[in-house]
């Protein structure tokens, strides 16, 4: 029996709604498997453990995640309790950065059975691959002066070290897929870090000439994610532009609720954490409202990164039968509860 140990933080809002849920669905589909076992293990880090501890997580939290396999987080953040950048910083940037997470695959896709507020999506079929280290989400700079005279800096961080390797990633995704990668970049307008970011796009895509390239400025880039979305297969952005093209992403897929994410540490000296695009969404916390299939589709990447690709297909082709018979919650117009979405997914798995 192989069994995998999965640290499993639900954080905060619907977190705690939809984390539940994708781990029946994944011990479901390991049970139909027959070998393979998933273990979880629950950590209560959130805002509430916040006001009641004055830390996000414990100071010997990322000790005691270290010998976990992986781990599977919902969301942080509820910013009427605790400021979003003192939660996120306080576990999720943490985790990311201290486990050497450095980088961030986003795919997106039109399923089957979803409906695009784009009149014509065709092949809407992509993965953004996120630098997620360093870049813009930096702590470096500082505020000066007071009143009218105020000044706040704040300091983009890009190392060869990191961009490089953000970079190679990219190139040998884009090898096990359609062979083209787009650079994002923004060299018209930001002086020093985006050509020191096309110039080693350059130089790394010298290794690489099988691969189709292209460099699209990130405002460019967002308009054909609209209008010829069949124009991308791989893409890699830096810590911000990634963010931002992933949640347009998940537009055109529908509703943010879907899109996953993972987190990978590339060295093999600390667990990966697989976590959905989507936050927390207070506005519909509680109410049994929120779409699970955004971390079920997280699921079915941490089921590939163990090698379990066979399993992560069945999963993600049961989802689509469910998209295909309109068994959604509010967010795609259907009428169905986060819990009744996921029992309708174990029952059809079996
Ligand atoms: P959000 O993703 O939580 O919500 C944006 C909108 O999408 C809301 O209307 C929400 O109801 C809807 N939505 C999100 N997930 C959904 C789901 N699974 N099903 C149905 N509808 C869904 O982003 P927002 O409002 O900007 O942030 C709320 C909190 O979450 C903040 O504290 C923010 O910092 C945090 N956050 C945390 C992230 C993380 O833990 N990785 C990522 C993004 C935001
Ligand atoms: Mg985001």
């Amino acid at each position: 029996m192989k069994t995998i140990k999965v640290a499993s933080i639900p954080g905060d809002g619907i977190g705690q709604e939809v984390v539940p849920a994708a781990e029946e669905v994944v011990k479901a589909i390991a049970a139909l498997h027959g070998g393979l076992s998933f273990e979880f293990t629950r950590f209560p880090w959130s805002c509430e453990y916040y006001t009641e501890t004055g830390k996000m997580m414990p100071d010997d939290g990322l000790k005691q995640l270290t010998d976990f396999d992986s781990i599977f987080l919902g969301a942080v953040g509820d910013p009427r309790v605790v400021p979003d950048h003192i939660s996120l910083w306080g576990l999720l940037l943490t985790i990311r950065r201290e486990f050497e997470q450095v980088i961030n695959v986003r795919p997106a896709k039109l399923l089957n059975g979803l409906r695009s507020p784009l009149v014509n999506p065709n092949d809407f079929d992509l993965i953004v691959v996120r630098e997620n280290s360093e870049g813009e989400y930096s702590s470096v700079g500082g505020e000066i002066y007071q009143g009218g005279d105020q000044i706040a800096i704040q300091n983009a961080i890009f190392s060869r070290k990191g961009t490089e390797r953000a970079m190679r990633y990219a190139f040998e995704l884009a090898k096990k897929r359609n062979k083209k990668l787009t650079s994002a970049t923004k060299s018209n307008g930001i002086f020093h870090t985006m050509p020191f970011w096309d110039r080693i796009f350059t130089d790394v895509s010298r290794d690489y000439p099988d691969i189709e390239t292209d460099s699209q400025h990130i405002d460019a880039l967002a308009a054909f994610f609209v209008t010829a979305p069949h124009r991308f297969d791989v893409i890699v952005a830096s810590n911000l532009f990634g963010d931002i093209l992933t949640d347009l992403g998940a537009a055109i897929m529908g509703s943010v609720g879907i899109a996953p994410s993972a987190n990978i540490n590339v060295n093999g000296k600390y667990p990966s954490m697989f976590e959905p695009v989507h936050g927390s969404a207070p506005d519909i916390a509680g109410k049994g409202m929120a779409n699970p299939i955004g971390q079920i589709w997280t699921a079915k990447m941490m089921l590939d990164h163990f090698g379990e690709e066979e399993l992560g297909s069945a999963l993600l082709a049961t989802i689509e039968s469910l998209l295909a018979d309109q068994i959604t919650t509010p967010d795609l117009g259907g009428t169905f509860s986060t819990n009744e979405v996921t029992n309708e997914l174990i029952a059809r798995l079996k």
